[in-house]
């Protein structure tokens, strides 16, 4: 357990002024399986691998955690990074000052920075091992080089087109680079732009290679390996959607990509996480689209705002709805609202209220993991 306000509050001010690729409860998240690594019985060096730096928040929110539990951390982490940020990206403000004060964006840069928060925290700065890494090129034996016990703790967030998904998955059940029970962390799991997330997630359950154990509190569930072995290419690759968007490529038959949506979705139900199930069925609407079947994508979303329960916020529904615009439209504006007499009711001041005080209930309550009988 860990209380949410503090993990936080520190987090960010150790961060604090540069861009982070991190939200509240992710810190949270990180700082708390940072610190449950740490503790985990036995000797020798713990290793996390992540799976996408940006600029080394989740690596450094892992180290953070552990140092909650040992002065001397055993806990490693590698972090891996093609570091080729967008020039959109990196002509925002925020990263320009992180640009300047670093001297770039790359991997030396993302270092340098790194050290100097490892410096201000009192963390070992050897205890992250980054590379400048194409995950596309990544082989099972080089990351078994760095830890022959494997990885109990991998965080997952570059997976962002289908062929990087596969290669994700291939790794992360080979037997070389995790052990049996290892966590999956998908920072990706509700993303628009990386739907393949939730799906391999799902197919890894389906076919036995992996499980649910726990719920993270507003991020969704945790996978565990339960089994190794080649699952072969989860996700068809080389496919081309309605519109120039990497989330419109096809990736699975329509039919499929929603019956597995629906079985995430009643998983994740029994799991009690309402929120989470809600934004997977948002999730089924870029299926309906990726499929070129705009009046179906609708017909959900007209469904999911007449049911869509007040005490959630709607952005992932109004995400959706966005998206069905810019296909139907081929212009995209994610400053668009669908404004319906559900969605006033919604954003009555009594519904927003509620919702201010939930979420204000959760920051003040210890973050914990929800354990789940194995799914
Ligand atoms: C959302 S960011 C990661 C955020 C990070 N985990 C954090 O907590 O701030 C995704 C990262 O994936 C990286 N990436 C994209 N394609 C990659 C590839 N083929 N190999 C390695 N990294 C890649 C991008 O450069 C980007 O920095």
């Amino acid at each position: 357990m860990l209380h949410h306000l503090i993990a936080v509050k520190e987090c960010t001010k150790a961060f604090a002024p540069m861009p982070s690729g991190l939200g509240h409860y992710d810190q949270a998240l990180y700082l708390l399986l940072g610190r449950q690594l740490e503790e985990a019985p036995g000797s020798g060096p713990m290793w996390a691998l992540d799976f996408g730096t940006f600029f080394g928040h989740s690596a450094f929110a892992l180290l953070l955690g552990a140092g909650k539990a040992s002065q001397t951390p055993r806990t490693h982490v590698l972090t891996l990074d093609i570091f080729q940020q967008p020039e959109w990206l990196l002509r925002q403000p925020h990263i320009k000052v992180f640009t300047e004060k670093f001297g770039g964006s790359d991997g030396p840069a993302v270092r340098r920075w790194l050290d100097d928060l490892c410096s201000r925290c009192g963390l070992p700065k050897d205890n992250i091992k980054l590379r400048t890494q194409d995950v596309m090129q990544l082989r099972a034996e080089d990351l078994q080089a760095i830890s022959p016990n494997g990885f109990p703790l991998v965080s997952i967030d570059c997976g962002k087109t289908p062929e990087l998904m596969n290669k994700i998955v291939e790794l992360v059940l080979d037997n070389r680079v995790t052990p049996l029970g290892a966590t999956l962390v998908f920072q990706d799991f509700f993303d628009w732009h990386a739907p393949w997330n939730a799906y391999a997630f799902s197919k890894m359950i389906d076919r036995g290679y992996a499980g649910i154990r726990h719920v993270a509190p507003h991020l969704g569930p945790l996978l565990e390996v339960k089994r190794h072995g080649d699952i072969g290419l989860v996700c068809q690759t080389g496919g081309s959607g309605p519109i120039q968007e990497d989330w419109c490529r096809p990736f699975a038959a329509l039919e499929d990509e929603l019956h597995t949506l629906d079985q995430l979705v009643t998983l994740v139900e029994k799991t009690g996480d309402a929120g989470a199930a809600r934004q997977l069925e948002c999730l089924k609407v870029g299926a309906w689209l990726r499929g070129n079947r705009t009046a179906e994508a609708e017909a959900l979303i007209a469904k999911l705002d007449a049911q869509w329960p007040t005490y959630l916020s709607d952005s992932p529904l109004q995400n959706a709805y966005r998206r069905v615009v810019h296909v139907k439209t081929n212009h995209k504006d994610l400053t668009l609202v669908l404004n319906t007499p559900h969605r006033a009711n919604r954003t009555a001041p009594a519904a927003r209220l509620g919702r201010r005080l939930r979420q204000r209930a959760s920051m003040i309550r210890p973050f914990a993991l929800k354990p789940v009988n194995a799914i």
